[in-house]
């Protein structure tokens, strides 16, 4: 092993083949199939994504597949082609046109039933409005909405009439969504009075009034009323939504856009300086969002489907929209929290709506065990065939638990592997083919050419951990950071020639399956060894009561780096002697290396607004610091300084 790589120290062994039923209905129902599609790709991109292609609808046919060469590519040179029209129209002169395509739920309870027929007159409707309001093909538009459907509508408005959008989280700052306004020169906002959560309303017309005293370039603004509450209106600038809408045609056709049109900016943020505008574009992304939403999940057109992302995280746009719509699904979209009015509320709307197809994050999977079995037992969860996971590498203990409790063992579970900048999902079990091992995210997809390489770009052979990389293009790619070219080359592309590097850390085992293991800038380096984060998490996690952890390193005199451990637990409050148990649990399942240095017991952990635990935020306070960088995307500010009171 070189001196770079990182160790692997995780043993799982359990495996867990697909059930007989599910494969034999499975789009992609065998081994084979999938190897004949996965090398064809590999060997020929151009012809095999050339056939895929045949999935959207052209206005005008491409002439080249793929024109130059990773970090500066085109796909589908010559095409044209609009996302809402491949999303809505096509289906309405099929027997989808009175399908549901939006199921929404409110948090408190209300709900709308969205058909492709009438999704398509809103998102017509909306886009004249646009159009009405001054934004041509090629502006941007923010959104800072709940997730309520004229988020969807508003998003595919924009796509049908070529103007870019950039979708910011709800919960986010007045400040962050100056920053972005500015960075993308949005023309408009789309925003809201306010929405629901934990029964409490959160206000978002006053966050943008508070932007755009420092965000000039945005012109007008236009407001849905959702909760009803009281709103300051500039004249001239703010706009009802409802009024608008009122009288405006539905008669807007879709524009015929470029392949390389641009669709939307979608900020992420660095572990250092400004976020990030990953850019994403037409025909390639459309292509990667509908085709993997198809193999992943292995959508039906009987299947109610629910990813519970909110839409302002790249989950969200993929899965909760674009994907299931361009497939013409039936998707689920849900404005609240999990827990409210009460803990149950997920497998209540999973037993109301008959969901087939649940995919949510392990953060959410360790607050639901938190909880408690007595929550999923209550509801009646039969009507699930399969469950997926994003966002984190699942602990194997979250894995095996909702394997049991919620897909009742007869589920298969895709741990998917993608980020924003993939734009779809890249490594993945399939449901109907792949034996999954709990933590695993198994193989790449069709099209994605992966290696584990040392930071020379070495191949590393079977167990050794190293860095996670992309050595082929792939049409969902990011094409820049908006603004910036040159940051783009540099974070993605400077590290290794020729390579995609994603960030992470990965080790592939015997059998060739990918074992993620977290951000590299997350590494431990304990008296000379590199320790994943994660793996020493997962086996906190491995503890019965211990609900959820955070591990980071600290400047240590003789180990170089210590290890401290934040630690939630499943319920009381922790003692010394509970300290001492956890210590030699890793200890005894990890060994003498892994051995904490310090356990700290939390209540609860600062994590991103899609729910990745900030252990940069905990490497300052473990070493005593003040956090600098960037704050904006942290979920709930009061943590940072209660973490540090305890002390
Ligand atoms: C992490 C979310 C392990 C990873 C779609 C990645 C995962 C980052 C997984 C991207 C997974 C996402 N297993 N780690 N299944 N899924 N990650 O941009 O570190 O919000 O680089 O996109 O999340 O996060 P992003």
């Amino acid at each position: 092993m070189t001196s770079n790589a990182i160790e692997s120290v995780l043993q799982e062994t359990r495996k867990f083949p697909p059930p007989a039923e599910f494969t034999t209905q499975a789009h992609i129902s065998s081994v084979e199939q999938y190897e004949e599609m996965w090398n064809r790709a590999k060997d020929d991109p151009a012809g095999f994504w050339g056939e895929i292609s045949q999935n959207l609808d052209w206005f005008q046919p491409w002439q080249k597949v793929l024109e130059g060469q990773m970090p500066e590519t085109k796909w589908f040179v010559g095409g044209k082609l609009n996302v809402s029209h491949n999303c809505l129209d096509r289906h309405l002169t099929t027997w989808r046109k009175n399908k549901a395509a939006i199921v929404w739920e409110g948090e408190p309870g209300d709900t709308r039933t969205l058909t492709y027929q009438e999704l398509h007159r809103e998102v017509c409707k909306f886009a004249n409005v646009l159009k009405k309001l001054g934004v041509v093909s090629g502006d941007r538009v923010t959104l800072y909405m709940p997730m309520i459907p004229e988020l969807a509508i508003a998003m595919l408005a924009c796509t049908r009439i070529g103007a870019t959008h950039s979708i910011i989280f709800g919960g986010f700052s007045s400040d962050a969504v100056a920053d972005r306004n500015n960075d993308a020169q949005a023309k408009l906002i789309v925003t809201a009075d306010g929405g629901w959560r934990r029964g409490k309303e959160v206000t978002l017309k006053p966050a943008v009034d508070e932007s755009l005293a420092k965000s000039p370039s945005v012109e007008k603004v236009v407001v849905v009323k959702r909760t009803g509450s009281d709103v300051t209106m500039v004249p001239d600038r703010d706009y009802w939504w409802h009024d608008l809408m009122e009288g405006t045609s539905a008669d807007c056709p879709a524009a015929e856009l470029d392949s390389e049109h641009p669709l939307f900016i979608l900020y992420t943020s660095g572990s250092t300086g400004k976020p990030k505008g990953v850019l994403h574009t037409t025909g390639g992304y459309l292509l990667g969002a509908m085709m993997t939403t198809k193999w992943v999940f292995d959508l039906k057109d009987e299947d109610t489907y629910w990813c519970t992302a909110d839409i302002g995280w790249v989950t969200g746009h993929s899965y909760v929209v674009y994907g299931p719509l361009a497939n013409g699904a039936t998707s689920i979209m849900y404005e609240g929290a999990p827990n409210w009015p009460h803990e149950g509320r997920f497998w209540e709307i999973i037993e109301k709506y008959r969901v087939n197809i649940f995919y949510t994050a392990p953060t959410a999977i360790r607050a639901f065990i938190k909880w408690g079995d007595q929550w999923p037992n209550k509801y009646d969860l039969s009507s699930l065939r399969l469950l997926g996971s994003v966002g984190e590498p699942i602990n194997p203990e979250a894995w095996m638990w909702y394997h049991r409790v919620i897909g009742g063992e007869r589920c298969p579970i895709v741990d998917t592997w993608w980020q924003t900048e993939t734009g779809g999902i890249m490594v993945s079990p399939l449901p109907g083919i792949t034996a999954t091992k709990p933590g695993s995210c198994t193989r790449p997809l069709p099209g994605v050419v992966i290696d584990i390489v040392t930071d020379k770009g070495e191949s590393l052979g079977p167990n050794q951990g190293g860095l996670l990389v992309i050595k082929q293009p792939w049409p969902s790619m990011l094409r820049t950071l908006y603004g910036d070219h040159q940051r783009f080359k540099d974070v993605y592309f400077g590290k290794l020639d020729g390579m995609y590097f994603a960030g992470d850390g990965a080790r592939r085992d015997e059998d060739g399956y990918c074992w993620v293991m977290g951000r590299v800038d997350d590494v431990l380096n304990v008296a000379g060894h590199r320790l994943s984060t994660m793996e020493v998490e997962s086996t906190l996690v491995s503890h019965p009561a211990v609900a959820e952890s955070a591990v980071v390193g600290f400047p240590h005199e003789l180990k170089g780096e210590g290890i401290c451990c934040f630690v939630t637990l499943k319920t009381g409050a922790g003692d010394e002697s509970l300290k001492k148990e956890l210590i030699n649990h890793v200890r005894k399942l990890i060994g003498a290396v892994a051995t904490p240095d310090q356990i700290r017991f939390t209540n609860s952990l600062p994590k991103t607004r899609s729910g990745k635990i900030m252990r940069r935020l905990l490497r300052d306070i473990a070493a005593g610091r003040e956090s600098v960088g960037d704050t904006t995307t942290l979920e709930d500010y009061n943590i940072l300084a209660k973490l540090r009171d305890e002390e």
